[in-house]
């Protein structure tokens, strides 16, 4: 048995379909997942994924005095970007304090390698894309801020701990196992979901916003490679290939029609956020030999079959700290 491995937000997109990646290697695997954003029927059946609040530091310090894992992904966030301004409290605690217990926990156990999911929200909307890792942060949300003070935080738990970490920065990342009930994040996933219950496209604003979606398979193996190499180093992970939200809109509008639906794309009011976002990828290319093969219509494709064969859950929607300036199709 190769090394224990836990992966927080295991029930997620990432958590569920990188379990099971690590398991076919033959890794120890555990996880921790709060079932917030995730849900239970997305976990590997051979795997323990116990039902721990990270925001909890003594539950999160009994589970490592438990279970004694070597190297940790942390996946678990509340990954809604656009709504971060109206829930500060929820996403500071969520994807801030969480991290922060979380770290504490490494460092306390020993962790041999801490791995985070960050964000291309740290870039924020001042930088010009394609994003590289030496631009300075400037986050636009409290996403992004949060994440960008999680960065920070695991390079003072280095400095002054010793505790190893690598960070990377995804976007756009696509797949089965993506929560399609939520809709305030995962644009492909609202869309499949939509169209299933015989809904339009939601477009926010013109549809000439900029994005690159990426396979979550190409990020296995770089992830991995990660465990025991590059300690300190932050990396983009993600497609090169941008679009604007339109064309990926009329991509998924002519896969529904293989499935028999043929929605329509309705446009609401433009929100606030980077209109162009995309990153360069070469450091990830050079360094973990990351390749994207991404192919956006069979990927499409493959999420559509798993969304026809999932329950029809309730749609997400959460209490706002903040409801002022809040979106009319948020209301
Ligand atoms: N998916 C993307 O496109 C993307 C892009 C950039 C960054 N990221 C980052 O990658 C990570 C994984 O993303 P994902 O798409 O798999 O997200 P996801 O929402 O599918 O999974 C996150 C999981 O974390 C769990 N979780 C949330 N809060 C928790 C808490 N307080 N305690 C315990 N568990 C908690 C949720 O229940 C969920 O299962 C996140 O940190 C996200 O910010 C994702």
């Amino acid at each position: 048995m190769k090394s224990k491995v836990l992966i927080t937000g295991m029930a997620g997109l990432l958590g569920s379909n990188f379990s099971r990646y690590l398991l076919k290697q033959g890794y120890d695997v555990v996880g921790i997942d709060d079932f917030s954003g995730g849900y239970k029927e997305n976990l590997p059946k051979e795997v323990k994924c116990s039902n721990i609040n990270l925001g909890e530091l003594e539950a999160v310090e009994s589970f490592f005095k438990t279970e004694k894992p070597e190297y940790v992904y942390h996946f678990a966030a509340y990954a809604a970007e656009g709504l971060s301004p109206f829930i500060r409290r929820y996403n500071y605690i969520n994807n801030l304090i969480c991290s922060s217990n979380l770290i504490t926990s490494a460092i306390n156990h020993n962790v041999r390698k801490f791995i985070f999911t960050s964000s291309m929200a740290t870039y924020g909307a001042e930088n010009i894309p394609p994003f590289t890792e030496d631009m300075q942060p400037k986050p636009i949300d409290p996403y992004g801020i949060a994440k960008y003070a999680v960065e920070m935080d695991l390079k003072l738990a280095h400095d002054q701990f010793g505790l190893n970490y690598s960070i990377i920065r995804p976007h756009n990342i696509i797949g089965c196992y993506q929560n399609i009930w939520d809709r305030y994040r995962n644009v492909i996933g609202i869309w499949i979901r939509k169209i299933i219950h015989h809904e339009p496209i939601s477009i926010f604003g013109d549809g000439m916003q900029k994005r690159a979606f990426s396979d979550v398979k190409y990020y296995y193996k770089p992830f991995e490679q990660l465990m025991t190499s590059y300690n300190g180093e932050i990396f983009n992970l993600g497609a090169d290939q941008e679009q604007t939200i339109l064309e990926a809109a009329k991509t998924v509008q002519k896969c529904a029609a293989d499935f028999g639906y043929k929605p329509e794309i309705q446009h609401y009011e433009p929100r606030h956020e980077a209109k162009i976002a995309f990153c360069n990828h070469d450091k990830a290319k050079r360094l973990l030999n990351f390749v994207d093969g991404t192919d956006f219509n069979q990927t499409i494709h493959d999420m559509f079959e798993w969304a026809l064969t999932q329950p029809d859950r309730p749609v997400k929607s959460i209490d706002y700290e903040i409801s002022k300036n809040i979106y009319s199709y948020w209301k």
